[in-house]
């Protein structure tokens, strides 16, 4: 509902019955909001209220004011999407009424939008998956690996220009067979973005490895090049160098590789990319996950494209590429009778889900450009917002917008940050907060972090940053939907009106 639409459900105390139809025939929406002068909630207004007062013989020149009081049912603005739901089941209505902490009415719950809930980034296939699937079926390769699983792989590692990729069960599997290839062993220290999913850093735990976590760059979001070198400095003074260096390109964009990679290579230490989030995006031209010894991408089911679940690691060496599916194939020694010397992994892909990443594959660009166009819409929607700032895309980056993210500028933005979300969410639409920095995680109390210049700027992100809905497949009206409850939530953060 937009504002204008809200607006027009309100009528004030002193109109009369005669006006109020009119109005619930203009609104079409089968309730008004009957308001004090102040604008707090007086009551609601139904046709059959309006039914009930005829029936009494009431005028239509008499004032709403004079018909039998009647308390509201109403929500505050912290309510969840569950006790909406709750209440409109119980009192068995169609329209909620939400009020803020002053009574004042900010909102109009409706039935019919909560039911039609917007994701955050969903799956988006296109035609050619099922034949691939069909295909496997058919040809009954539905057991692990087989003919898509090698097609996939020679299909993606050619679409991102890297020699070799090995298709694995998870975007996290083909991280943790990453580090053990780079010879991460217990005790190790890596480095990694601190500003990340924790799928990104939770391998180094696997591995027994120490993670010392890196901050972003105001300017990419991604890894900040003067905060990696003074952690290098510190590296160095302490006499251990890290074992490889995790960056993540986050949100669909790659990090600054022209200022990552020759500190890395100073000091002689492996870049492993996490381009889990990025696949499509290009930097200076060249695809994300291209510019690590290895990348790694994910297919997990809020991806660009999607195998359900999945991943992938890339390099040019094949005997990096051909060591990794060893270990992911339980590190089975060339024997037909099973011959193991080293711990392995289960960690295959299966040529069914294969068969989904062929067909996916084919569509990533179109996915790319509709995800770029989302994000075109919201940012022409809210130019008019000061108080939104959107990731940057610095020139010579082509970001995928994977997710379109924005921070909310001025004072307490988290607070904002967290009455937009519950805003949001009430109205079914799935948003949710930047990452929250690994070096805040409980899980890695204690690892050594690293800021940038300007200071802490990651966990600036996290307090004001929201991701909005983004998936390629997002309707133009869902969009409009988002929009407009954005504004709402916005206005009323901006204005303090709700209740924090
Ligand atoms: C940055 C990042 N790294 C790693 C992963 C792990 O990928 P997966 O979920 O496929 O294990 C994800 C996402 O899921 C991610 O966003």
């Amino acid at each position: 509902m937009t504002a204008d639409e809200f607006a027009a459900m309100c009528v004030p105390a002193s109109c009369t019955l005669g006006q109020a139809l009119l109005a619930l025939n203009e609104t079409g929406r089968g309730m008004l909001l009957v308001l004090h002068p102040d604008g707090r909630l007086r009551r609601t207004l139904t046709d059959g209220d309006l039914r009930r007062a005829a029936l009494q013989h009431m005028k239509d020149t008499a004032a709403v004011a004079e018909l039998p009081e009647q308390a509201p049912i109403t929500i505050g603005t912290d309510a969840t999407l569950a006790r909406v739901v709750a209440l409109l089941d119980q009192h068995q209505i169609d329209h909620l009424p939400v009020v803020d902490a002053t009574g004042r009415a900010v909102d109009v719950m409706l039935r019919r939008e909560l039911s039609q809930r917007i994701w955050l980034s969903s799956p988006h296939l296109g035609d050619e998956e099922t034949a691939f699937v069909e295909d496997a079926f058919k040809t009954n390769w539905i057991a692990p690996l087989g003919p898509h699983v090698d097609g996939f792989e020679q299909e993606l590692a050619a679409h991102v220009g890297v020699g070799h990729g090995a298709a694995v069960s998870s975007g996290t599997a083909a991280i943790h067979l990453s580090l053990l290839l780079l010879g991460v062993q217990p005790g190790d220290t890596v480095f990694c973005s601190s500003l990340t999913f924790v799928g990104s850093c939770n391998p180094i735990l696997y591995c027994g490895a120490r993670p010392v976590f890196i901050d972003c760059d105001p300017q990419t979001w991604n890894m900040s090049p003067t905060a990696l070198e003074r952690a290098f400095e510190w590296a160095r003074r302490e006499g251990r160098l890290p074992k490889c260096v995790i960056v993540v390109n986050l949100y669909g964009q790659s990090a600054d590789m022209d200022a990552l990679l020759p500190l890395c290579e100073r000091y002689g230490v492996p870049v492993l990319e996490d381009a889990a989030e990025s696949l499509g995006a290009r930097y200076k031209g060249r695809a994300s996950g291209s510019f690590g010894k290895i990348g790694v991408y994910s297919f997990n089911g809020n991806k660009i494209i999607t195998t359900s679940g999945g991943g992938m690691l890339v390099a040019d060496d094949p005997a990096v590429v051909q060591r990794a599916r060893k270990l992911a194939t339980q590190a089975r020694e060339n024997a037909a009778h099973y011959e193991h010397v080293e711990i392995g992994f289960n960690y295959r892909m299966s040529n069914v889900l294969a068969g989904i990443g062929r067909g996916q594959l084919r569509v990533l660009e179109q996915r790319v450009s509709q995800r770029r166009q989302v994000f075109e819409t919201y940012r022409e929607a809210l130019a008019d917002q000061p108080q939104v700032s959107w990731m940057p895309e610095p020139p010579g980056y082509r970001s995928t917008r994977w997710l379109t993210c924005f921070t909310l500028q001025g004072a307490n933005a988290g607070q904002r940050r967290d009455l937009v979300l519950r805003s949001l969410e009430r109205h079914s639409i799935e948003a949710r907060p930047v990452w929250k920095p690994m070096h805040q995680q409980p899980l890695f109390h204690g690892a050594p972090y690293f800021a940038h210049d300007s200071g802490d700027v990651c966990a600036g992100l996290f307090e004001a940053g929201i991701c909005l809905p983004s998936g390629s497949n997002l309707t133009a009206p869902q969009q409009a939907r988002v929009i407009e409850q954005l504004r709402r939530a916005l206005a009323l953060a901006e204005d303090g009106r709700a209740a924090a």
